[in-house]
């Protein structure tokens, strides 16, 4: 079965063919960072009018790519959600469309159900049941993971996600936008010793997060030290280093609490490098093992939709005649495809 999947939730398009037998075959993605950075963050409406620019000429470079005629394609996922409902609706409708002139089924994913799955892409897969940190723009959440549609959420942010509190932080900071990759730039030249952030939450039993304080800790702490570089750097490297340590700490006891002891990184912050190498020294303590997608495949990209549209299809699921945009939409409302 070979499949279109189709990525819109947010700020970039991403369009994929997955051929059940061969794999990945092309996948392609336009980043509206630019567009969005001079605004701090994303404008939904830009956001909906750009995917309406990119999807086609994505699409056509794609099959190209893939060397698939229209003729060859068996079905197509797109993200039903969660997500910006305009930007969904770009996706969605292009999905369905191009489903009924194909005349082959459709089925909506969902986006954290790609990032969750999108480490199974990589040639050396995690195998189920694993426990699934999901770390993006919007969601930060430990998932234990029996089966493709089988998730229990273990623990779930009370305030920003991770991607957020980054994006926050480095606003603050005046590191522009995304916030995650130019703090993790900054805070290599940072010295670890100067400086000490809380670790949120990790004194209470339990797998919850809170990041919203660190921002205004690091916002404090600017405003006592003064502007520079260094002051910046330090600053950056004692937020990411609080943030690391505190996701550990919560995926050790998730490991130790569940007895499952594969441990899966997805969503943007999981392109993290640091984040990576606290995750790996953590495992080997505990005896278990982490995985996680390629760097590219680690923030929002069509790959990731269209592997996870195909078990679902190749398991029978299908779409019924209209299409959806849910732009709250919760894991745990998932079911295994029948
Ligand atoms: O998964 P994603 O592309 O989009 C959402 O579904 O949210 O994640 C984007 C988030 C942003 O908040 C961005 O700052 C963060 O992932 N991010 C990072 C890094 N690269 C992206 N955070 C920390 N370190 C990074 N290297
Ligand atoms: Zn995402």
């Amino acid at each position: 079965m070979r499949i279109i999947g189709i990525e819109t939730s947010c700020d970039e398009t991403g369009v994929a063919v997955y051929d059940s037998k061969q794999g990945l075959l092309a996948h392609a993605l336009y980043s509206q960072v630019e567009l969005h950075a001079e605004y701090g963050g994303v404008v939904p409406e830009l956001a909906s009018r750009d995917h309406v620019r990119k999807i086609l000429p994505l699409l056509e470079e794609v099959l190209t790519q893939a060397k698939t005629s229209r003729d060859e394609i068996d079905g197509i996922a797109y993200t039903e959600g969660p997500g910006l409902v305009g930007a969904l609706l770009v996706g969605a409708a292009v999905g369905r469309s191009l489903a009924w002139a194909l005349g082959v089924p459709h089925v909506g994913v969902h986006h954290m159900e790609g990032h969750l799955l999108a480490p199974m892409l990589e040639d050396n897969p995690p195998e189920f049941p694993f426990i699934a940190l999901l770390v993006s723009g919007g969601h930060t959440m430990l998932v234990k993971v029996s089966g493709v549609g089988q998730y229990e959420i273990l623990g779930d942010t009370l305030d920003d996600a991770v991607g957020e509190a980054f994006d926050k932080t480095a606003k603050l900071l005046d590191l522009g936008y995304p916030g995650g990759p130019a703090i993790e730039k900054l805070a290599e030249q940072g010295d670890p010793d100067r400086l000490t952030f809380p670790r949120p939450m990790v004194n209470r039993p339990g797998l919850e997060f809170s990041f919203s304080g660190l921002k205004t800790f690091a916002l404090n702490t600017w405003q006592e030290l003064g502007d520079s570089p260094q002051n910046k750097a330090d600053i950056s490297r004692a937020f990411q280093d609080a943030v690391l340590e505190t996701l550990a700490i919560k995926c050790k006891r998730a490991i130790q609490q569940t007895g499952v002891n594969t441990l899966v990184l997805a969503g943007g912050v999981s392109a993290n490098k640091a984040l990576r190498a606290r995750m790996q020294k953590m495992v080997e303590k505990e005896k278990a093992e982490v995985f996680y997608p390629r760097m590219e495949f680690c923030t929002d990209n069509g790959a990731m939709i269209a592997f996870a549209g195909h078990l679902r299809l190749l398991a029978g699921e299908r779409g019924g005649e209209g299409f959806k945009a849910q732009p709250r939409w919760s894991l745990e409302e998932l079911v295994a495809p029948i």
